[in-house]
C-alpha cells in the first residue's frame, strides 16, 4: 500500500484593493515624499495569497493567477516577494516559501494592489511561520514596503497622513457603489508626483484634514450624493497632464451621471461613484461602448483589512 504525501501547510489570505476618497498633496520634502492627507476607503475587488511551506532553503518563489498576471514580475521586485524576505529577516529565519497570488485589483492602475499583495504576504507567512507579531509590528514593517502597504493591513476606511502611512481609522455608514476604468499601459506612481512638482513646485499649500470635513461628514451619515461631491484628488491635474485621454473617460462617467468622478491616485485608473450596482454596471457599459477604457470593474465600498480565509 502507497501512502499519498500529506499537502503541505498553507495559510490563504485576502487584502483588499483602495480608492482614495481624497488625496490632499503638500510641497515635496527634502526625502523626495511629500506629506499626504488621504481618506483610503477600502474596495471589494481584493487580492488572494497563498503561502505554502517549503523545504529549508529552498527560498521564496512567486507563481500569478488573474486576468492580468502576466504584467505582474515573479521575482525579487515583487512587493510579495519582498515582505516575505523582510519579514524573515524582521525575525531572523531563512526565508522560505511559496506565494501564490490570485489577483482581483488591476495591476498597476492607481488602486494599490501590489501593496495588498505585500499585506496579505506579512499575514500569511506571520501565521505559516508562527512568528506571532503584533498587527502594529506588522504595520512597521509595512510601511518600509510601501505608503500604501499599512491601509491594505487595516482596511475598511481610514484618514492616512505622513506618506499616507499613518493612519487614523474613520466612522463610514453603508455601502458605496463604485465604477473603475483601467488602462493596460499604467502610470508611474514617481512620475505623476514629479509632474505634480513641476505643476504647483513649492508653491503647493500645506494640507489640512479641515478641507476634508464635509467628505467625513458624508461618510457618517451613508450620504453617497454628498461624497461624490466631495471626492478630491490632488495628483489629477497631473496624471491628466501626463494622459490627457483620461478627460474623456471622467466625462462620460458625469454624463452618466455619476456622483462624483475622479483619476484613482495617481492613476491611469477613473474611479466613478454610482447611485446604485445598476448604475455603477451602466456607467462601466457605456465606458466599454465609447472605446473609453480597457477593462472596467465595479465593486462597493468599504471592505475589511487583511485576514486569514
Ligand atoms: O512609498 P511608495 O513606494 O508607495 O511610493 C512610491 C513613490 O511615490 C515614491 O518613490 C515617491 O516618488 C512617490 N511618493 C511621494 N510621496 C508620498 C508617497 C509616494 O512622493 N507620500
Amino acid at each position: 500500500m502507497t501512502l499519498a504525501a500529506a499537502p503541505s501547510p498553507s495559510v490563504r489570505v485576502r487584502a483588499p484593493g483602495k480608492v482614495n476618497l481624497s488625496l490632499r498633496v503638500g510641497p515635496v520634502e527634502e526625502d523626495g515624499y511629500h506629506p499626504l492627507v488621504t481618506v483610503f476607503q477600502a474596495v471589494a475587488l481584493a487580492e488572494e495569497v497563498t503561502a505554502t511551506e517549503v523545504a529549508d532553503g529552498a527560498g521564496i518563489s512567486v507563481t500569478v493567477e488573474g486576468p492580468q498576471a502576466d504584467r505582474v514580475p515573479l521575482d525579487a521586485t515583487n512587493l510579495a516577494w519582498r515582505a516575505a524576505e523582510l519579514l524573515a529577516e524582521h525575525v531572523g529565519i531563512s526565508p522560505d516559501v511559496a506565494l501564490h497570488l490570485a489577483k482581483g485589483v488591476p495591476v498597476a492602475g492607481g488602486m494599490a494592489g501590489g501593496s495588498a499583495d505585500a499585506a496579505a504576504t506579512l499575514v500569511a507567512c506571520d501565521a505559516l511561520w508562527g512568528t506571532g507579531l503584533s498587527r502594529g509590528e506588522l504595520s512597521t514593517l509595512a510601511a518600509v514596503l510601501g505608503s500604501d502597504v499599512p491601509f491594505a493591513l487595516l482596511g475598511h476606511t481610514a484618514v492616512g497622513t505622513g506618506r499616507g502611512h499613518l493612519l487614523t481609522p474613520a466612522m463610514s455608514r453603508g455601502e458605496f457603489h463604485w465604477a473603475f476604468a483601467t488602462r493596460d499601459e499604467g502610470l508611474s506612481t514617481p512620475a505623476v508626483y514629479r509632474r505634480f512638482d513641476e505643476l504647483c513646485g513649492p508653491t503647493a499649500p500645506p494640507v489640512d484634514l479641515v478641507d476634508d470635513n464635509p467628505l467625513m461628514q458624508a461618510l457618517r451619515a451613508g450620504d453617497p450624493s454628498a461624497l461624490g461631491a466631495a471626492l478630491h484628488n490632488d495628483l489629477e491635474p497631473a496624471a491628466l497632464d501626463l494622459r490627457p485621454e483620461l478627460e474623456r473617460t471622467l466625462e462620460i462617467a458625469r454624463n452618466g451621471g455619476a456622483l462624483g468622478a475622479m483619476v484613482s491616485g495617481s492613476g491611469p485608473t477613473v474611479a466613478a461613484l454610482a447611485r446604485s450596482r445598476q448604475h455603477a454596471l451602466a456607467i462601466a457599459a457605456t465606458w466599454t461602448a465609447e472605446d473609453a477604457a480597457d477593462s472596467v470593474w465595479c465593486t462597493t465600498a468599504p471592505a475589511a483589512g487583511a485576514r486569514v480565509l
